[in-house]
């Protein structure tokens, strides 16, 4: 059985990672499934919690900029974006430090790592505690929508790790922005909750990835994100016994259900909505999930590209399932 801590159970939570057990914890993007990253066990276990097919590199979570520059090699750039942007929703994939502690497993044998600071207080709070570097991919099984709420985690892991930290909705709802530091050019390998407009505003050119970046960033793989329904992208109209995911005030009628990422058009708000709204339409109930158009800018991008992975999954693009 996985227990279910409050906010006053930090320390316990702590002290289970530091044993090296398994501890599901909110961060402000989606809640990740928490390991102690030096300690290769605990970071092979967070791979099999997740029936992860292969060896994905994971994102090592810090407190501080200076708990992540004892891992890896700042540049300038570096500096600029933690400034900016940490505590909050972007990795910086930048070169591993020689003697750095994180398992090589958490970083899948590659030369860099992905660092970042939540900007949850209660992941915060679990940090300083642990005292080491957590590597923390989504809590959710492999190639499922990511958690954004304590009872999605039990849903896919209870039983498969010690505990979760019941921190309530994730606020951003999207995960992080993922940054490649490693090349002369900044290169965007996940959009994000942190926009590649604010990205450029902080440092200048950033490149979007190219598709041979997906051998780079495994999460990049197509088939990532999925319910079991088929999803419908940019639908204008509902067919029979379809589900409505719906943006906008202007929802097409005749939907068995309708679940509104944003009334307003509010990309923010549709973020924090995407993954909870795709669990509850995810129904045998319907037959499929259409989705409305989302316009791609800010944040739109990062909903479109975590919907675009949903809908290639289903249509067996990559079948591999290879998710984070
Ligand atoms: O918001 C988030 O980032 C959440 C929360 C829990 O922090 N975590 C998350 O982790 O989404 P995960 O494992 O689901 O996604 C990690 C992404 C993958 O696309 C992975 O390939 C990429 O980061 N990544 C990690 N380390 C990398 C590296 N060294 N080089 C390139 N890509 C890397
Ligand atoms: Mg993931």
């Amino acid at each position: 059985m996985t227990d279910l801590l409050t906010a006053t159970q930090i320390d316990h939570a702590a002290q289970l990672l530091r044993r090296g057990e398994l501890v599901a914890f909110p961060t402000e993007t989606v809640y990740g499934l928490g390991g102690d990253a030096a300690d290769d066990r605990a970071v092979a276990a967070i791979f099999a919690a997740k029936d992860r097919p292969s060896f994905n590199p994971l994102i090592i979570h810090v407190p501080t900029f200076a708990a992540a520059a004892d891992l890896v090699a700042c540049d300038s750039r570096a500096v600029l974006l933690a400034e900016r942007f940490w505590p909050g929703p972007l990795s910086l994939v930048l070169p591993r430090r020689p003697g750095s502690p994180v398992s090589l497993l958490a970083g899948a044998g590659l030369d860099s790592l992905a660092v970042r600071v939540p900007a949850h207080p209660l992941a915060l709070a679990l940090l300083r505690a642990v005292a080491r570097p957590v590597a923390a991919p989504s809590a959710n099984r492999s190639g499922r929508v990511s958690p954004t709420t304590a009872a999605h985690v039990l849903a896919e892991l209870d039983g498969r790790i010690a505990a979760v930290v019941d921190g309530g909705p994730c606020r951003v709802g999207v995960e992080s922005t993922v940054v490649d530091l490693t090349t002369a050019r900044a290169t965007l390998l996940r959009p994000g909750g942190v926009t590649i407009e604010a990205l450029r505003a902080a440092i200048g050119a950033v490149d979007d990835a190219p598709s041979t970046t997906e051998l780079r960033s495994p999460g990049m793989l197509q088939s990532h994100y999925a319910p079991s329904l088929p999803l419908r992208l940019n639908a204008t109209e509902v067919a029979p016994r379809e589900a409505l995911l719906a943006f906008g005030e202007a929802a097409p009628a005749g939907a068995l259900a309708v679940r509104w990422l944003s009334r307003d058009g509010d990309l923010e708000e549709a973020a924090a909505n995407l993954f909870a709204s795709l669990r509850a339409l995810d129904d045998p109930a319907y037959s499929g999930i259409a989705v409305m158009p989302i316009p791609e800018w800010g944040l739109g991008r990062a909903i479109n590209d975590r919907l675009r992975r949903a809908a290639a999954a289903q249509d067996g693009v990559d079948g591999a399932a290879v998710g984070g």
